[in-house]
């Protein structure tokens, strides 16, 4: 990013940088080093966004994946999501990120956050597609002017694979784009900002050339049974 930014094409304020809080790092007194390791690490004065990347905690220290004699993973139960969160507040005061937010949440944990949090959550980051479309926590996210952001919005590697589904390619079919089209269309229509990914330059070329779907219902003939 550095070489980027002194190449002169590309300024630091025309990229949107976000980060997240490991687990291991949920206790109040561990945000700020873990934020500054992280700056450090990508070359930055400020993030665009920072969020805590799970609501549950490890516990804290040094190791990443901290794991019990028996294989499990060993949480923190003394700390909150809500201290955690307290804790990033305290960046944005601070002037070191620009917006929070959560990341994996359910309503309920994402509710929390809204209702007792100084400084609403900006995004809330989860899972999200037409097979995992989180209506409650889209319409909780619009009452309280707060970013869905969809990651995975093609899938990810998860089963039923959405880009050879039979609804998304028989949608794909009739405007004459792609089933990874037609995904992120929906996700845009919806009202969700999404993240997808390629390593493939006809795919991110293909991935912005997306257009609004029409709205009015259709039963494909392959899914007649199904829908
Ligand atoms: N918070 C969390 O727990 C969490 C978990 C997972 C992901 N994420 C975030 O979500 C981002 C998106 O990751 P994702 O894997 O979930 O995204 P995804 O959109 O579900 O899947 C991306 C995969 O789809 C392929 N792809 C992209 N465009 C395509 C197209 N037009 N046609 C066919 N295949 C296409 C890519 O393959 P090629 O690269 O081979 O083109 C890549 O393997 C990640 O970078 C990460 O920031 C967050």
């Amino acid at each position: 990013m550095q070489e980027v930014f002194k190449a002169g094409k590309i300024q630091r304020e025309d990229v949107f940088i976000a980060t997240k809080l490991w687990n291991n790092n949920h206790r109040p007194e561990r945000v700020k080093p873990a934020f500054e390791a992280s700056l450090k690490k990508l070359q930055l004065d400020y993030v665009d966004l920072y969020l805590i990347h799970t609501p549950f905690a490890f516990q804290p220290g040094d190791e990443p994946d901290p794991r019990g004699a028996n294989g499990h993973v060993i949480y923190d139960k003394g700390v909150t999501l809500l201290d955690s969160w307290r804790a990033l507040e305290g960046l944005v005061d601070e002037g070191r990120c620009k917006a929070v937010g959560l990341s994996d949440v359910s309503l309920a944990q994402a509710k929390e956050i809204f209702e007792a949090g100084r400084i609403k959550p900006a995004v809330v980051h989860i899972e999200s597609h037409p097979y995992l479309p989180q209506w409650d926590l889209l319409d909780d996210c619009g009452k309280n002017g707060i970013v869905l952001q969809a990651f995975a919005a093609l899938g990810h590697s998860s089963e039923p694979r959405l880009l050879e589904d039979p609804v998304i390619t028989a949608i794909a079919q009739r405007v004459n784009k792609t089933p990874a089209q037609v995904l992120l269309a929906w996700a845009i229509q919806r009202g969700t900002a999404l993240l997808t990914t390629s390593r493939t330059p006809s795919r991110i070329k293909e991935n912005f050339e997306v257009s609004t779907l029409p709205e009015e219902g259709y039963r494909p003939d392959c899914c007649k049974n199904i829908l």
